[in-house]
């Protein structure tokens, strides 16, 4: 590791005994050094919020029984609802997975809470914003597919008992929180908690609004949760795997929820693995 950094620095010491004054050094260093690296380091491991959508449903539709629903908590346009619902025709999973999507569709309702609001100024979320397109947006999603639902209104008011009810048939698979609120976050997780199987993905979009304090939004939240405030044998797990550089994604572990999901039938062979020979190929 120190090889490789002290290898780094000596080619900048070269490359920059090459070049006259500090100006024309310090703007060689960042835009034809800094910047091309940290593209590359995020290109190739940095997250993009698509590729989960994919990952997850390609393993529920394999590894489980039955049938899923992706829920969408913060909607606006649609922008990202509608990748969902394409997500699940490329991967033939429409008979299988309902999208839903809920939302006032009338912008940001008023922040209330001292714990959804910016700790920087000119950072605040305004009521009222991301206003939008209600009708537009059903007709676009009915003329191209038949898997969703939309939700209009308040959360705590459109997560109704018989929808509620609606998810043990249909079980979560990824929840996906958009809605940038501490106090809309924690509604939903008040209401949809006990319907919430282990295991379901849930993605926070807007985690690191206030630098990811556990003070405010969503952070705060994940954060209450893991200490206990929807009882105790509830739990956010980070999964690595899919938040990639981030801490964005979360596996849920739901001790009494009301479903569980259900693994497709394995062979039925002892999965002992038997002894070869002891060099680390497999
Ligand atoms: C950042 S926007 C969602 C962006 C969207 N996912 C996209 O892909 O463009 C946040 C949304 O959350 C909605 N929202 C926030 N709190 C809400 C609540 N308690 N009930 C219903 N909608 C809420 C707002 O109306 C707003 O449209």
């Amino acid at each position: 590791m120190h090889d490789r950094a002290d290898a780094f620095k000596r080619v900048l010491k070269v490359v920059g005994s090459l070049l006259p004054g500090e100006r024309l050094k310090t703007a060689t260093y960042l835009n034809c050094i800094a910047a091309p690296r940290k593209f590359v380091r995020k290109s190739i491991g940095g997250f993009y919020r698509m590729d989960h959508i994919y990952g997850i449903c390609r393993e529920f539709g394999r590894l489980y029984e039955g049938k899923f629903s992706i829920l969408e908590f913060g909607v606006a346009d649609g922008y990202s609802f509608t990748k969902k619902l394409y997500a699940t025709r490329y991967l033939e999973m429409e008979d299988q997975v309902i999208v839903h999507g809920f939302d006032t569709f009338e912008g940001l309702p008023e922040n209330r809470d001292r714990a959804d609001r910016a700790l920087v100024e000119g950072e605040e979320w305004i009521e009222g914003q991301y206003h939008g397109r209600y009708e537009d947006l059903f007709s676009y999603c009915a003329s191209r597919y038949s898997n969703f639902r939309l939700h209009k209104g308040l959360f705590q008011d459109t997560l109704t008992d018989g929808l509620l009810a609606e998810f043990e048939e249909h079980l979560p698979i990824l929840i996906w929180i958009d809605c940038d609120y501490y106090s809309s976050t924690r509604q939903v997780f008040e209401r949809l908690t006990p319907y919430i199987p282990s295991g379901c993905v849930i993605y926070f979009d807007d985690i690191n609004h206030n630098f990811g304090s556990r003070f405010t939004g969503e952070m705060r939240a994940v954060w209450e949760i893991n200490r206990g405030a929807l009882g105790d044998r509830v739990e956010l797990v980070p999964d690595y795997e899919l938040s990639c550089d981030t801490n964005r994604v979360y596996r849920f572990v739901n001790l009494e929820a009301r479903v569980q999901h259900r693994r497709r039938p394995r062979p039925a062979a002892d999965p002992v693995r038997y002894r070869r020979d002891d060099s680390p190929f497999p």
